[in-house]
This record gives C-alpha cells, structure tokens and sequence, in this order.
C-alpha cells in the first residue's frame, strides 16, 4: 500500500492515460496542472480589447473573490429567476435524467459550489450506489466548498475536483469512462459567437460513444422579465459588473474610477441577448502604467463587460444537432422560462450535414 500523500499524488482513473501527468494534487482531492501554460501578459490582452470598438473587456474579470461573492447573491435575488427555476426542473427531473444517462461519472463544467448539482448526484447513488464526481472550476475557493459538502452528504461518491478552465478539464478526462458532463447555470450564453462554436467542437471531440451532456439555457421571453433579471432594485448586478474594473486596476495598475461609471443593461432583441456595460459619467483620462499608454473613456461611451444569451431550445437542439450531439430528452418549468436538455453523441447525419 502507498503511503497516504503519495496516494494523493497519484492522478485518478478519470483522467485519459496521456494526460495523467500533466495533472498533480494541489489539495485534498483537488487536482491543477502542473505547469499552467504562463498567463499572457494581462495588461495587453485587456488592451486589446479595450483599444477595439465598441470597446469591451473579457466576463473572466468578474470572478475575483468579491465578484464570485456578489455573484451568489445573485442568484438567490427575486429578480434573478434562472437559478431558482434550473434547481426546481433539477430537483423534480433529476431522477428521470440519471435513469437515461446511464454513467459512472459526473463532470460538471464550471461548477462553481456546485448546489444544484446535488440533485443529480443524489440520483446516481440511490441508482446505481456509486459513482464519481468531477466539478471543473477555475476558482480553488468553489472546489474546496464543493468537495467539502459533497463528500459529507454523498460519501459513497469519489470526488475529483479540477482546478482548471472547462478546456482543459474536457481534454483531460478518460474518453471510455462513461460521463455524463454537464454545464449548467445557461453558462453557455456568456459565451460568444465564436467562442460557443469552440466549445461545442471539443466537447464533441472530447466525448466518448457513451457520454452524454447536460445543458441548462435561459430562454427567449418578455423582455421586462429579462431587464429586470439583469437590473435588481437593489443594484446587486450593478456592483458585479462594475467591480470587474476594481480587478481590473488590481491587475493592472490601471485608475478606472467607480464613481465616475455607472451600469447599464439592456435586451438587444435582434441578437436575443442581455448586454451589460459600464458607462463613463465625464470624459476621463484612462491610463496603463505598464503600457505607457493609455485612452479618454469619453462621457457616455460604453464599455461592454458580458453578455447573457437567451435560447430558443428548439433552435438550439437542432443546430447542436450539426455539432455532432443528438437530443435525447428536454424539461422545463411550467411557464418555460429555463430547458435542461440532454443530450448524447450522434454520428452520421451530424456531421455531414445529410439526413
Ligand atoms: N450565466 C448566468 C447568466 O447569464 C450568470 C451571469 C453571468 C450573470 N454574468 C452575469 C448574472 C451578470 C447576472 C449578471 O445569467
């Protein structure tokens, strides 16, 4: 027998052979890579996106420790329907959803502390009494909050977090293990045009023929619902967005300052997205030490900080459809304000675009 943290060293049967030792414990049951490819130089990639028009900044700027904070409170605000409405269809679907998608593994894509989750992990041991359970996160803080409940609730389940960017955790994992992966919260609507194509080009790639995926969206509806969602009373969604530019300065050295902005939300109907953005309140001078360089954020000119996209699930299961991913079940709440809609890899008509 190994000695117990040599034990701990030695990467689970989850990861793919060739990835194996590219990962190393960074925590009990938490897992890094060992060398994180060197993180570009922050101040220019903000640069870039800062000097483009209409000038924006990347969401990954939201989530410091008090943006994750702000954003939990977030999600249990009266405004903010989706994470109450995607738990309820979770906790009342989740039995019907672990019977069809029969695994041994649960890997949830940006897990966060992972509360709604419970549902279906409660559901894989009272099906099948075992299984495994791999939250992929970038923020350390989410997965040692993860695994510290779920092993006291579920201590039948192994549990592996990843610490590491979605990317990553799904070119990592076993491709003949049975996996369920799932990415929830409509995540995927933060993503862009560009970026929604990558992410289902590789998690197709990356799914083996008995692998099945979860998604959960927010769907198209009245917009008052959609801006109010996006623009508590409170201003709660106002101090995340515009903390992204105290980050900012962290990072940077930069001087956005917070009570020369202020927040604006609005839905764009054409584009069927929530968009929300920092306005500057009087021209002022921005400035990047490190750069040498710097730009006027003109009075009235917006910065774009996120967008939320809103779906049409129907739409959206047939244009997965030509990403290689077949639909096999779809649950709503009762006024289809949110879909979880599962799905399993297809061949044939997917990826040749025939019938
Ligand atoms: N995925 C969630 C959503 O689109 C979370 C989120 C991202 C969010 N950015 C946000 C929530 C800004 C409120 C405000 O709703």
């Amino acid at each position: 027998m190994l000695p117990k943290d040599q034990k701990l060293e030695t990467p689970p049967e989850i990861f793919a052979q060739d990835q194996k030792n590219r990962w190393s414990s960074v925590e009990s049951s938490i897992w890094g890579l060992k060398s994180e490819s060197p993180e570009e130089n922050v101040a220019r990639s903000l640069a870039r996106t800062l000097f483009d028009q209409p000038r924006r900044i990347e969401p990954r700027f939201l989530y410091d420790e008090r943006g994750s904070w702000l954003f939990e409170k977030i999600s249990t605000l009266p405004e903010y329907y989706l994470t109450r409405t995607e738990n309820a269809i979770l906790e009342k679907e989740a039995e019907q959803i672990i019977a069809l998608a029969e695994v041994e593994c649960l890997v949830e894509l940006g897990a966060g502390f992972s509360k709604k989750t419970v549902h279906l992990l409660s559901q894989q041991v009272n099906q099948r009494g075992r299984g495994t359970f791999a939250p992929v996160d970038v923020s350390l803080t989410a997965l040692i909050g993860s695994r510290d409940s779920v092993k006291q609730q579920f201590p039948r389940l192994e549990f592996h977090g990843l610490c590491a960017c979605y990317e990553e955790g799904l070119l990592s994992i076993e491709r003949s293990l049975p996996t369920l992966f799932a990415f929830l919260g409509s995540s995927v609507g933060n993503l862009d045009r560009s970026d929604f194509d990558r992410f289902f080009q590789l998690l197709s790639g990356c799914m083996g023929p008995d692998d099945f995926f979860l998604l959960g969206v927010d769907c198209t509806k009245e917009e008052e619902v959609l801006e109010r969602a996006y623009n508590d009373v409170g201003g709660m969604t106002s101090q995340f967005i515009l903390n992204a530019f105290e980050n900012v300065n962290r990072l940077m050295g930069s001087n956005f300052d917070q009570r020369k902005m202020r927040y604006h939300s609005c839905y764009n109907l054409q584009w069927q997205q929530m968009e929300m953005y920092a306005v500057s309140t009087s021209d002022q001078k921005i400035d990047f030490p490190s750069l040498e360089s710097g730009f006027v954020w003109k009075e009235g000119e917006q910065i774009l900080v996120e967008i939320s996209r809103k779906f049409e699930p129907h739409q959206l299961e047939q244009q997965l459809e030509y990403f290689g991913l077949e639909s096999i079940a779809h649950c709503n709440d009762p006024q289809q304000w949110f879909s979880l809609l599962l799905f399993r890899r297809c061949s044939g008509r997917s990826q040749s675009g025939q019938s």
